[in-house]
C-alpha cells in the first residue's frame, strides 16, 4: 500500500472513530419564556420554549399553599416531544395570588417501545394573579408598530406602569415579517418576558406585516387564541373588548403577495362573525364598548384596498353598535378623532410608532394617556 492511501485510511479511521465517540453534554434549558397568555378568573395558558424536546408541566401553587402539577394532553396522549410547550391551567380562583413553575423533562428516545428521558429542570418560580369577576375598572398599556425594534419597546415598558395594569395589547406590526420564530422573540417577545409577560397577560393582535413571510401560518402556535381565531371579544370589569384582525392593506392580486394571498374573503368571514358579536348580550349590555384593531377605521378619500373595505363594511356596523372607542396603528402617527370626526360616532385613537397608551377605563368614562419613549405625556383623551 503506497504511503499516501495508508494515510487517508488512518484519517477515516481517526475521523469515525472521532464522531461514534462525540456525546452530547448540552444541559437542556429555558430558551424563552414563560410568557402569559388568555388569564381569566379561572384559568391561564402559559408558554415558554426549551433547547431540546421535552414533556411541559407547571408546578401551580394557590393562595392555600397547596402545590399541584398539571400536564395537558389531546386524544388521551400526553402533550410533549417538541420544543415549544403550551400548557393551559384550569379550576383557578378568580381575585388570587398563584406561584408557577415551568417544568420541562427531556425526551431522549421516543420509540414505540422505549422511551428515554433525560434532564429534569424547574424554571424559577412567577407569580400572577387572576382577574376578580366583577371589577368597576380596567387598566392596559397598548404598543404597536415596533417593527422588531424591541429596544424602543423596552423603554415604553419602564417607562410605562406595566406592572400596574392588568394586561397589555400588542396591536400589530411588532415585526417586520415573520420567516423564522426567532423574528418573534428578537423581535418582541424576549423583551416582552423581560419586562412583564411572565406575570401579565398580553394579547398580540395581528398587523399587515405579521402576515408576511412563510412563518406566518404558524404564529397561533406560539400564542393562545381564543376560538383560535385572530378576532374574538372578551370582557373585562365594565369593558366589552371586541378585538378584529385587519388583513393585508393592498389587494389581494398585488404582485407582493405572489398569489398567496385571500384577505378579501376572510374580511367577508370575519365581517359576518362581527355582525353575531355587536348583537351578543356581552357586548350589548356592557357599560362601555372598545375595539382594537391595528388598522384604523376611518373615513377618508384615500384609502387602500383593506382600509376602504373596513371602512365600507366594519364602520356603519360598529357605528351603529355603540362603540366608545376604537384603538388602532398602523399610519405611524399620533391621531385622535373625536366622536363623528372619524366619519363615523365612535372616537378613534391612533398610536403611532414612538409611543404607547395607558389605558384606565371604569363606567364613567375611558382615560387614555398617550407618552413617548421618555415616558413623557404627549396628551390625554377622555372619552365619557
Ligand atoms: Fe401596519
Amino acid at each position: 500500500m503506497k504511503k499516501a492511501s495508508f494515510l487517508i485510511i488512518l484519517a477515516l479511521i481517526l475521523v469515525n472513530g472521532a464522531s461514534a465517540q462525540v456525546i452530547d453534554n448540552e444541559n437542556l434549558t429555558v430558551t424563552h419564556g414563560p410568557w402569559l397568555q388568555n388569564l381569566d378568573a379561572n384559568g391561564v395558558t402559559i408558554l415558554w420554549t426549551t433547547n431540546k424536546p421535552a414533556v411541559p408541566g407547571i408546578n401551580i401553587t394557590g393562595p392555600d399553599g397547596k402545590t399541584r402539577f398539571v400536564r395537558n394532553s389531546h386524544d388521551g396522549i400526553v402533550d410533549g416531544g417538541g420544543m415549544l410547550h403550551k400548557v393551559r391551567v384550569e379550576g383557578l380562583e378568580p381575585a388570587s395570588i398563584y406561584k408557577y413553575s415551568v417544568h420541562s423533562v427531556q425526551i431522549m428516545k421516543y420509540q414505540a417501545y422505549k422511551v428515554y428521558y433525560g434532564d429534569t429542570i424547574n424554571r424559577r418560580a412567577e407569580t400572577f394573579t387572576t382577574p376578580p369577576l366583577r371589577s368597576d375598572k380596567v387598566s392596559f398599556l397598548v404598543v404597536n408598530d415596533v417593527h422588531n425594534n424591541s429596544g424602543k419597546m423596552s423603554s415604553y415598558f419602564r417607562k410605562g406602569n406595566v406592572s400596574g395594569m392588568d394586561f397589555c395589547f400588542f396591536n400589530g406590526d411588532m415585526v417586520d415579517f415573520l420567516q423564522s420564530p426567532d423574528e418573534l422573540f428578537s423581535g418582541f417577545l424576549d423583551s416582552a418576558v423581560t419586562s412583564f409577560a411572565s406575570k401579565k397577560p398580553f394579547y398580540y393582535v395581528r398587523g399587515n406585516h405579521e402576515t408576511r413571510g412563510y412563518k406566518a401560518r404558524e404564529i397561533k402556535n406560539y400564542f393562545d387564541y381564543k376560538d383560535g381565531k385572530y378576532y374574538y371579544g372578551f370582557d373585562y370589569g365594565p369593558v366589552h373588548f371586541t378585538v378584529l384582525d385587519c388583513g393585508e392593506d393592498k389587494p389581494d392580486n398585488n404582485k407582493n403577495y405572489f398569489g398567496l394571498a385571500d384577505y378579501d374573503s376572510y374580511r367577508a368571514e370575519e365581517l359576518e362573525w362581527l355582525k353575531m358579536e355587536v348583537k351578543s348580550d356581552e357586548f350589548r349590555n356592557a357599560k362601555k364598548r372598545i375595539v382594537i384593531i391595528h388598522m384604523p377605521i376611518v373615513k377618508e378619500e384615500k384609502q387602500n384596498n383593506g382600509m376602504k373595505y373596513l371602512s365600507d363594511n366594519f364602520g356603519p356596523l360598529l357605528q351603529a353598535s355603540g362603540v366608545n372607542l376604537m384603538i388602532s396603528a398602523h399610519t405611524h402617527r399620533n391621531t385622535f378623532y373625536e366622536a363623528g370626526k372619524s366619519g363615523f360616532n365612535y372616537a378613534l385613537l391612533v398610536n403611532s410608532n414612538n409611543s404607547f397608551v395607558e389605558v384606565i377605563a371604569d363606567e364613567k368614562e375611558i382615560r387614555a394617556v398617550v407618552k413617548d419613549v421618555t415616558g413623557k405625556q404627549l396628551a390625554e383623551y377622555i372619552i365619557k
